[in-house]
């Protein structure tokens, strides 16, 4: 029917595009890079890079790169990079670097030995040997300290080869935060202390942190270090993660935090904080206390810092209760619809049963319409089975100047699949419905 109509008044109808928010509404995301393969290259966002025995990236990878889930103030990795980010407000913010990195930068800035597993091909995207999509946000910390701030933190997608299961994906976001202070132990220590003091690390109740972490030989601090220095930076740390954590959890109930000892060949000593999730530890973060020749590299001799790289997924899966992590790069807009931008929510499960599409024109008795009481009017007929109702055409006929729309209707269930014939009774009624109630004329 729809179909017809078009033809019959291509040459005259303006038709508008909108998508009203009725029901449902759309979303756009960004789209990512544009890329081709060839047998010897790939080219990126009009950049070409050589293949080479090292190369391993696939173009299912590569359609992920810059897709910019972080960037989305409407969904739920944005929301908890946003609500990071303003909590350290007064660090400075890097969210749009890209993921194509040097191995210099992802792997040798940080002090990885050229023969460190982390660079098995088996473990990473490589574009050719010297060029990756980036495992971590750390790949950009010298580049965060050349920039001068002296807090700061960057967020972005990284991309890992991995195991596949509903934590795990091969790309995900990370948080990198990197903090130094002058080396001179008691302003360090008395920026600690004016930090409590100002009621940034308050305690929250609900959240129990176990942490008994010590400084010691396994995990130690650098020789260039002194304990009168790496306490008060290592105590900075902690209750910088502590009070993030305590106010991103501030609404669940009984969250368990633990700190352990981990290895990082950029830090010294580090650690990994976990949440418990369903009965679950999953890790969250790495951290520690940034190596000395690290910050050497940047002209940071006289200072000390510390940093951390967050899991941006993890922690969004269980502030949203989202269970899946795929879940995330879902194109079905009943995802990202459910939320709302600096606020955590949590998900509402959504069908996975096909949806049946109906559509409805009419003719308007005079040119005003309330959309919000023809949607009402829908939803009082069909109850929860129709998901959306969008406009689909606004049309003012250029002679007789009378005005004609038409809905597209979205019916799915969210347990079973609904049949063609049940929907064409509920459609059914709907017209007669819309037809009585509205005085319009159907077509
Ligand atoms: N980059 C590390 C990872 O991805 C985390 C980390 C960041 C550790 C900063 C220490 C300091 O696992």
């Amino acid at each position: 029917m729809l179909a017809t109509r078009l033809t019959t008044f291509i040459s005259t109808r303006t038709i508008r595009k909108t998508t009203l928010r009725c029901i449902g509404s759309k979303v756009s995301y960004s789209t990512g890079s544009e890329f081709t393969v060839t047998d010897n290259e790939i080219n990126i966002d009009g950049k070409t890079y050589k293949k080479d025995k090292w190369t391993n990236v696939s173009p299912t990878t590569l359609s992920r790169v810059n897709r910019k889930l972080h960037l989305h103030p409407q969904h739920p990795i944005s929301i908890i990079r946003q609500l990071i980010e303003s909590h350290f407000h007064d660090f400075k913010t890097f969210h749009d670097i890209s993921p194509i990195v040097t191995t210099k930068q992802n792997f040798d800035d940080l002090l990885i030995a050229k023969d460190h597993v982390t660079r098995n091909r088996s473990d990473n995207y490589y574009l050719n040997e010297t060029t990756m999509l980036r495992a971590h946000t750390s790949a950009h910390q010298l580049q965060g300290m050349l920039s001068g701030a002296n807090k700061f933190l960057i967020s972005g997608d990284v991309f890992r080869r991995d195991e596949i299961d509903a934590s795990h994906y091969p790309v995900f976001h990370q948080m990198e935060g990197v903090v130094y202070f002058d080396r001179d132990q008691i302003k360090t220590a008395e920026q600690v202390t004016k930090d409590i003091e100002m009621g940034r690390l308050k305690e929250a109740e609900n959240v129990k942190v176990v942490d008994d972490t010590i400084i010691k030989p396994e995990n130690p601090m650098q020789e260039s270090h002194t304990q009168e220095t790496v306490e008060p930076i290592a105590a900075h740390l902690k209750y910088s993660i502590n009070s993030m954590v305590r106010k991103l959890f501030a609404d669940e109930p009984d969250l368990e935090v633990r700190w352990i000892d981990a290895y990082f060949p950029f830090t010294s000593p580090s650690w990994e904080v976990e949440i418990k999730y369903k009965g679950e530890w999953l890790e969250v973060l790495g951290c520690g206390v940034v190596r000395q020749e690290l910050m050497d590299q940047a002209g940071l001799h006289d200072k000390i810092g510390h940093a951390f790289g967050l899991g941006l997924e993890r922690l969004a899966m269980v502030l949203f209760g989202i269970p899946d992590i795929r879940l995330f790069w879902s194109q079905d807009e009943r995802f990202i619809q459910q939320f709302t931008p600096g606020q955590i929510q949590k998900f509402q499960p959504f069908s996975k049963y096909p949806p049946c599409i109906k559509d409805i024109s009419f003719w308007l008795p005079n040119k005003s319409w309330e959309e919000n009481d023809f949607c009402e009017l829908v939803r009082d007929v069909a109850g929860d089975i129709v998901e959306n109702v969008e406009l689909i055409d606004d049309f003012t006929h250029p002679k007789t100047d009378k005005r004609s729309l038409c809905y597209r209707m979205l019916y799915r269930s969210m347990d079973r699949n609904v049949t063609n014939d049940e929907i064409n009774v509920i459609q059914e009624r709907v017209r007669e419905a819309v037809e009585k109630e509205f005085a319009v004329e159907l077509r």
